[in-house]
C-alpha cells in the first residue's frame, strides 16, 4: 500500500493529504499516519474524495466515538443522528437551522462538558464564490503571549456560553439550544493529550473568567480573541467539491466566513468525534437537568462527573 503524501498548505497549520482513498476501509498503518499528520498539522484536507453518508461515518469512526448531536438535535441529518447538516439546501421546504452557524471564532461544542475532538466536513455543493472556512492555531496564540500573561491564564477557568453564538435561528430553536446547554466552565489553557503542548481555550464564546467580573473579563477576552486570530496564525480553506476537511478542536478555533450568495447552495455533511469530559457546569443542578433531557448516551458517566 502506497504511503500517504502530506503537503503543508499553511505555515502555521493545515496540510493536504493525498495517496489514500478514504471511502474504503483503511489499514492500521494508514490510520496511524493520518493521526500523526493530524497531530502535527491540526487541519487535514483530503481532496477529491467520493463519500456518501455511510462512508463518511465509517471514515470518521477511525478517530473516535461519534457525537449524536444531542446538544443540537435540530441540525441532524433526517436519516443519521451522527451527521450534522451544514447546509442551506431546503429539507421538506425548510432551510436547516445550521446554515448560518459558525460565524464567530469558536471551537466546536465548547458550550458542553464534553467538547468535540475531531470535526470532519465533506463538501457536496459549494457556492460559486465565497463560503470559505478559516482556522487559527491556538498553540501559536498561547506561545506568543508574554510569560506573565501566560502564567496568569494558566491558573484561570472560563465560562463558555451558547448564547454567544451569533447564528441566525428561529427564537424557539435559540431557546431550546440554551436550555439543552447551560453555561459550562473550562480551563483557559488546555494541554493537548497527544502533542502535550498548551493551547489557548478562550474565544468570543467565552462569557467571563471564573472569579472575575464580566467587565474585568471583557477586555481580556477581547484582546485574546483578537490576538489568537492574527493573520500569521490562520489557514483559510477555500472549498472544492469532494474535499473532506478534518480539524482538531482541542488546539484551534475556526470560523465560517459566511460570505456567499444565499440563493446558491452550500451543502456539506459534518461529523464530530467525542472529546474527553473536560469541563463542568457552572450550575450543577441546571446541568444535571439538561443532561437528562439531552438523552446523552452515557448519562451515568456525565452525571458522576458533576460530583467529582
Ligand atoms: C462547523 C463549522 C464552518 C463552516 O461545522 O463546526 O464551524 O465554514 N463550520 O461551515
Ligand atoms: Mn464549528
Amino acid at each position: 500500500m502506497a504511503q500517504i503524501q502530506i503537503k503543508p498548505v499553511g505555515y502555521s497549520l493545515g496540510a493536504q493529504i493525498t495517496g489514500v482513498d478514504i471511502s474504503k476501509p483503511l489499514t492500521e498503518q494508514q490510520i496511524l499516519d493520518i493521526k500523526d499528520a493530524w497531530t502535527r498539522h491540526q487541519v487535514l484536507v483530503f481532496p477529491d474524495q467520493d463519500l456518501n453518508p455511510e462512508s463518511l461515518l465509517a471514515f470518521s469512526r477511525n478517530f473516535g466515538e461519534l457525537d449524536n448531536f444531542s446538544s443540537q438535535p435540530f441540525n441532524r441529518h433526517p436519516d443519521y443522528d451522527e451527521i450534522f447538516m451544514l447546509s442551506n439546501k431546503p429539507i421538506n421546504g425548510k432551510v436547516p437551522p445550521g446554515s448560518t452557524g459558525g460565524q464567530n471564532w469558536h471551537t466546536d461544542l465548547s458550550y458542553t462538558i464534553r467538547p468535540a475532538k475531531a470535526t470532519l466536513v465533506y463538501c457536496i455543493e459549494k457556492p460559486s464564490v465565497g463560503g470559505d472556512t478559516m482556522f487559527a492555531n491556538m498553540y501559536d496564540a498561547y506561545e506568543t503571549l508574554s510569560p506573565v500573561l501566560q502564567q496568569f491564564l494558566d491558573g484561570l477557568e472560563a465560562v463558555h456560553d451558547v448564547n454567544l453564538i451569533t447564528a441566525k435561528r428561529p427564537p424557539e430553536i435559540v431557546a431550546e439550544f440554551a436550555r439543552l446547554n447551560p453555561p459550562v466552565i473550562h480551563p483557559a489553557i488546555r494541554t493537548h493529550p497527544e502533542s502535550e503542548r498548551k493551547a489557548l481555550y478562550v474565544n468570543p464564546r467565552t462569557r467571563r473568567f471564573v472569579g472575575m467580573t464580566e467587565a474585568e473579563s471583557a477586555t481580556l477576552i477581547k484582546y485574546l480573541s483578537e490576538h489568537a486570530v492574527s493573520p500569521r496564525f490562520v489557514y483559510r480553506h477555500r472549498w472544492s467539491v469532494r474535499d473532506l476537511v478534518m480539524w482538531d478542536n482541542r488546539c484551534l478555533t475556526h470560523l465560517a466566513v459566511g460570505d456567499f450568495d444565499r440563493s446558491e447552495i452550500r451543502h456539506m455533511l459534518r461529523t464530530s468525534t467525542m472529546g474527553d469530559y473536560y469541563g463542568r457546569y457552572e450550575d450543577e443542578a441546571t446541568g444535571a437537568e439538561a443532561i437528562k433531557t439531552k438523552g446523552n448516551k452515557d448519562l451515568a458517566k456525565a452525571l458522576s462527573l458533576l460530583h467529582d
